[in-house]
């Protein structure tokens, strides 16, 4: 990825230095479920390889990338777990004036049908459409599913925090629809479609099913978009229909907003599913209640292929220096497992992880600790069992 040039988003930045600034021991005392296995929009269909494995697909990512999947390597390989991973490069091409992902890497990803992703960094004023925005769009990657829990011994505001937000991946103010109407006045097209929207919200209400969560709440802005999501809307409460055993709600973002930061809890029993801008903003909100985008793991969901990966970017800034945290892209990898129906491995990996920082001994710079990537890495190893 030479020669892609990083976009910096200060906000993102500033928050999550604030946010893991926080010089406390860590205690994750939780196991989530992240499973979507059970789900029927989205199901793993792979096989075992001849030599019993899965092959993975395995974008190794920019920044800091190469050190924290090294990271995961060395603790799928320590715990045995049935993986094999085939490392595949993504920096694009353009094919046709267009962003393009090499076919090598799209051939894997379509073979394996999962893949886990270290972060890539986005070039700005280049041309290119962004990379993340690409492979979406490749894999058909509709849901993005971002589950935030708060962990014990962290000091956070809240220590109550369980959300499952699920935000639509492929549309809406991402469309990347904009044009120059006469100078000094441009227009950005909010895409909305029947098929998208139906995907998306059906595959919510299918999660919270496979999560054991009781309520659907569709979060929008329909008041203002009466067109737009005014339409994600009205699917909602058909799809709604069709899962009597689930509670569906509605709520307004502003008011979501306003609600989660000022007491969570009462989303702890939901899904949240949202159009594709709104999804993005509120999961970083959640992420920033619990101590932030370092601890963050996400799934791209499609019908065929998922692609798992953490919510931070590749951090330039520490970049080679063994000091990344890999935690959320662990994360990732546990959603991964248990995407797969290999439950077992999921829960021995997380057991491992949450041992380590509960210990709070061999934490990273970004938790207030003084270990390496390395050393915690080797920590969570000894604590495999
Ligand atoms: N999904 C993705 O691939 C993804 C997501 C967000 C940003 N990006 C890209 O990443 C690049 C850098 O973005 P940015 O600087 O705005 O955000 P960032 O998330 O990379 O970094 C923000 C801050 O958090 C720290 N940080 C991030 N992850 C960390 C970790 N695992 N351990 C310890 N510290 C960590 C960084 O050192 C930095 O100070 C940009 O090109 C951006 O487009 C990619």
């Amino acid at each position: 990825m030479s020669g892609v040039r990083a976009i910096t988003s200060f906000g993102r930045r500033a928050a999550f230095n604030s946010r893991l600034a926080v010089n406390a021991p860590v205690c994750f005392a939780y196991a989530r479920q992240y499973s979507s296995v059970q789900t029927r929009v989205a199901q793993f269909m792979g096989q075992k390889n001849a030599n019993g494995n899965y092959t993975v697909s395995f974008i190794e990512g920019d920044g800091i990338g190469p050190e924290i999947s090294k990271s995961v390597k060395r603790i799928f390989s320590a715990a045995e777990a049935p993986i094999e991973w085939e490392t595949v490069d993504v920096t694009p091409i353009l094919k046709d004036g267009k962003t393009a992902i090499p076919d090598a890497a799209i051939q894997s990803i379509e073979k394996n049908l999962v893949a886990l992703k270290g972060p890539l960094a986005t070039p700005i004023g280049k041309g290119h459409v962004s990379l993340n925005l690409t492979l979406r769009r490749t894999f058909n990657l509709f849901a993005n599913v971002r589950p935030c829990k708060s962990i014990q011994g962290y000091k956070t505001p809240y220590d109550n925090v369980d959300t499952v937000l699920i935000r639509e991946n492929t549309e809406g103010e991402y469309s990347g629809i904009e044009h120059i109407v006469v100078p000094g006045v441009v227009q950005s097209i909010k895409l909305i479609t029947r098929d998208a929207s139906e995907r998306v919200l059906k595959f919510a209400f299918e999660y919270a099913q496979a999560i054991g969560k009781k309520k659907v709440r569709v979060v929008h802005k329909a008041t203002i978009m009466k067109m737009s999501d005014g339409l994600f809307l009205s699917i909602a409460r058909e799809i709604a229909k069709k899962f009597p055993d689930i509670e569906f709600d509605e709520e307004l973002l502003d008011n979501a907003c306003l609600k989660m930061t000022t007491d969570p809890a009462p989303y702890a029993d939901k899904v949240l599913v949202m159009p594709n801008l709104y999804g993005d903003i509120l999961s970083d909100m959640c992420a920033g209640l619990i101590g932030g985008l370092g601890l963050t793991p996400s799934g791209n969901i499609g019908d065929k292929c998922s692609i798992f990966e953490a919510v931070h970017g590749s951090a330039p800034d520490i970049a080679g220096q063994d000091k990344a945290n890999p935690t959320a892209l662990l994360l990732s990898s546990i959603m991964m497992l248990q995407h797969m129906g290999l439950y077992s491995h999921a829960e021995k990996i997380q057991k491992a992880i949450f041992q380590t920082l509960a210990e709070g001994k061999a934490l990273t710079g970004d938790l207030g600790g003084k270990a390496s990537t390395t050393q915690y890495t080797d920590a969570i190893i000894s604590n495999l069992q």
